[in-house]
C-alpha cells in the first residue's frame, strides 16, 4: 500500500545517543573517561532500554528522563566513575542537545518536498523530545512529536503503536515506521506498520516473532523508499 506518513524512533534513529559521551570525553582527552567513553555509552544505551522494558512489563511506569538518569548511574558504577558529579551532571546536559545524524534534515526536506505526513514517535517525555527537536532545527519538517507519555507505558507496548493511527486518521499500513532499534522495528512489524531497520553498526538480528521488511544501513534511502509510488 502506498506511504502516506514516515514515523521515526527518536534515540539512535535521528538523534545520536552515543554523542553525549563523545563529546564528553572530547573535552578532556587526558581523563580515565577519555578512554572507555564507548564502554560507558555502550552500558548506558543498554541499561535505559532494559529499564524500559522492566517498567513496561510490571506496570511500574515512570518517565524516560528517570530511566535515562538510572541507567547512567550503573553505566558510571560499572565503570568507577561514581564519584564525578560534574561528569554526571555534563553527560545528562548533553543528552538535551544530542546531535542528529548529518542525514537527517535533508531526508526530512525530502519526504516534506513529496507530501510524506512526518512524526517521531519516541520513549522520550514531551520536553526531552522537544529539547533535542529544536536543538537539531526539525521542527519545522515534522507534523507530530508524540510521546509515550500519552499512554503511560513504554515501548513495545502496542498502545505506543496507537498513538499514530490516532494523530494521523491513517491505515497502519500506510505507514512507514523507521528505527534503529531492531526490537522496535521488529514489534512495529507485527503491530502492522511498514518498517525500516537502520542497522548503522552491522548488528544481528534480534530473534523476534517479526522482522522489519527493510534494512538500512542510514537513513539516506528513507525518503526514496517512501516516496517510490
Ligand atoms: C525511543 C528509544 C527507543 O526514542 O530510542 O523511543
Amino acid at each position: 500500500m502506498t506511504i502516506t506518513t514516515c514515523v521515526f524512533d527518536a534515540y539512535g534513529t535521528l538523534f545520536d545517543v552515543t554523542a553525549a559521551a563523545r563529546i564528553a570525553a572530547s573535552k578532556d582527552a587526558n581523563s580515565a573517561f577519555a578512554k572507555n567513553w564507548p564502554r560507558l555509552a555502550e552500558i548506558w544505551r543498554a541499561k535505559q532500554l532494559q529499564y524500559t522494558w522492566l517498567r513496561a512489563v510490571t506496570g511500574e511506569h515512570t518517565n524516560f528522563w528517570d530511566v535515562t538518569q538510572n541507567g547512567l548511574d550503573f553505566a558510571l558504577e560499572a565503570l568507577s566513575l561514581q564519584d564525578n558529579p560534574d561528569l554526571r551532571r555534563r553527560l545528562l546536559q548533553l543528552y538535551w542537545e544530542l546531535q542528529a545524524y548529518p542525514e537527517v534534515p535533508q531526508m526530512m526536506q525530502d519526504l516534506k518536498a513529496n507530501g510524506m505526513q512526518t512524526a517521531i514517535l519516541s520513549n522520550g517525555s514531551p520536553d526531552m523530545l522537544n529539547g533535542a527537536v529544536n536543538c537539531a532545527g526539525l521542527r519545522d519538517v515534522l507534523d507530530g512529536v508524540l510521546s509515550v507519555e500519552t499512554v503511560g507505558v513504554f515501548k513495545p507496548h502496542k498502545s505506543v503503536y496507537d498513538l499514530v493511527g490516532d494523530h494521523f486518521s491513517c491505515l497502519k499500513e500506510e505507514v512507514l515506521f523507521v528505527s534503529s532499534n531492531g526490537w522496535d522495528a521488529a514489534a512495529a512489524s507485527g503491530y502492522g506498520f511498514q518498517t525500516v531497520w537502520v542497522n548503522r553498526s552491522g548488528d544481528p538480528m534480534d530473534r523476534l516473532p517479526w522482522i522489519p521488511q527493510y534494512s538500512m544501513t542510514d537513513l539516506n534511502g528513507i525518503a526514496a523508499l517512501a516516496c517510490a509510488d
